[in-house]
């Protein structure tokens, strides 16, 4: 088998990973419930974990709130800040993980348009701005052809316009560098089980000093049992029932390992196959190619298409007669694909990790000519 699904999640997880899940698993009880040593061992891991996070993207460890997963994440920011008297600037390239809650506000929302090449319209942001406007909402990375936004230019207008910057980093954390402090981010949301190496079930946001969100989800914290109302102070605000400490065990050890370890070299391994892989179908004239994948920036993510065979048929014949591992279909990201034309046909995601190798980028390569119309 070879895998290039790791825009969904990245496989296989590392050996160092598992085990302290293991070891959590055998080893500790609640967080931040009693005062047992069980307790406290999943509370110091949790807390080392927070602070890992919080050195990653340069966030306050006491802010650092847990989620299951970036749509939670997302859901929390979003519905906690914005409501339906105010108008939010995002993007065509956005995952139904931001689409949906925002349509679920009731706000009045703008969308930003891509080039041909699925490049945002980020110049076109301030000629979009209303008195009520609030917040800009946007993924760092796009998950359906890898084009990369600028955070940190879109993060001075905000900041120069005195909007809220909610950023979602699933595809880019652990990836690209972000910091939030510099990149004047609001809120930012990340899942634990793509570039960060984690176990699914595992995700948060970071939320910045000033930006007070309302808690989604209210319930047992630990703390302040005789209050009818979620304590105010974070993380415990947006922390309602127990964590998921196993998994948490999990995202410590990899966040400590990409923090002492660095990132950058695994993304130039991975972003240097989907350039081979670019290369190479860029000169099948029945491929069609989507996104900017030869920018200095980009996702180790490529999309394309076989003449106007289905991408679902011809994601199916490269797992079923080759063993290959894709992603078909619309990716959650509807509007991007009404964008490029593609709502019918889907597209074939091809999505690498430092893990793959250059000879399976050749078999994946040989097994595309053999479907060729
Ligand atoms: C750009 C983007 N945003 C959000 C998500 C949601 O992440 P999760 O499924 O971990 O909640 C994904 C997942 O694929 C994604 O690619």
């Amino acid at each position: 088998m070879i895998y290039f699904d790791n825009a969904a999640t990245s496989f296989p997880k590392p050996d160092f990973v598992k085990q302290a899940v293991i070891d959590a698993i055998d080893s500790i009880g609640s967080d931040g419930r009693g005062a047992h040593e069980m307790t406290l061992r999943a509370s110091r891991i949790v807390y080392s974990c927070r602070e890992n996070i919080a050195k990653l993207f340069n966030a306050e460890p006491t802010r650092v709130c847990f989620t299951l997963n970036a749509t939670m994440a997302l859901n929390t920011a979003i519905l906690g800040l914005i409501n339906q008297n105010d108008h939010v600037i995002t993007t065509v390239q956005e995952h139904n993980s931001v689409l949906r809650p925002l349509y679920k506000t009731g706000a009045d929302l703008t969308f930003l348009p891509i080039d041909g090449k699925g490049n945002t319209k980020i110049d076109m942001l301030c000629k979009n701005l209303k008195s009520n406007t609030k917040a800009v909402v946007l993924s760092h990375v796009s998950n359906v052809t890898g084009n990369v936004i600028d955070i940190e230019r879109v993060g001075k207008l905000c900041k120069e316009n005195n909007l809220y910057f909610i950023v979602d980093a699933a595809q880019s954390a652990g990836v690209f560098d972000i910091d939030m402090k510099k990149m004047n981010i609001s809120v930012l949301c990340f899942t634990g089980h793509k570039g960060l190496l984690g176990v699914q079930g595992t995700g948060g946001l970071c939320v910045a000093k000033e930006v007070e969100i309302n808690p989604l989800v209210v319930g047992g914290s630990g703390i302040h049992s005789f209050s009818h109302t979620q304590p105010d102070e974070y993380p415990t605000r947006l922390e309602a029932g127990t964590l998921n400490a196993h998994s948490l065990a999990g995202l410590n050890a990899s966040v400590s390992w990409l923090n002492e370890n660095g990132f950058a070299g695994l993304r130039e391994k991975e972003t240097n196959l989907a350039k081979i892989f670019y290369s190479e179908i860029c000169k099948i004239p029945e491929i069609k190619i989507y996104g900017d994948v030869l920018s200095k920036n980009h996702g180790a993510i490529v999309s394309i298409n076989i003449a106007n065979e289905d991408a679902g048929m011809v994601s199916d014949a490269l797992y079923q007669d080759f063993g290959i591992c894709t992603r078909a279909g619309a990716h959650c990201a509807p509007l991007i694909h009404k964008a490029f034309g593609t709502t019918k046909q889907g597209m074939v995601r091809f999505s690498f990790s430092h893990q793959n190798t250059e000879d399976e980028v050749r078999q994946v390569i040989e097994a595309i000519k053999q479907l060729l119309p």
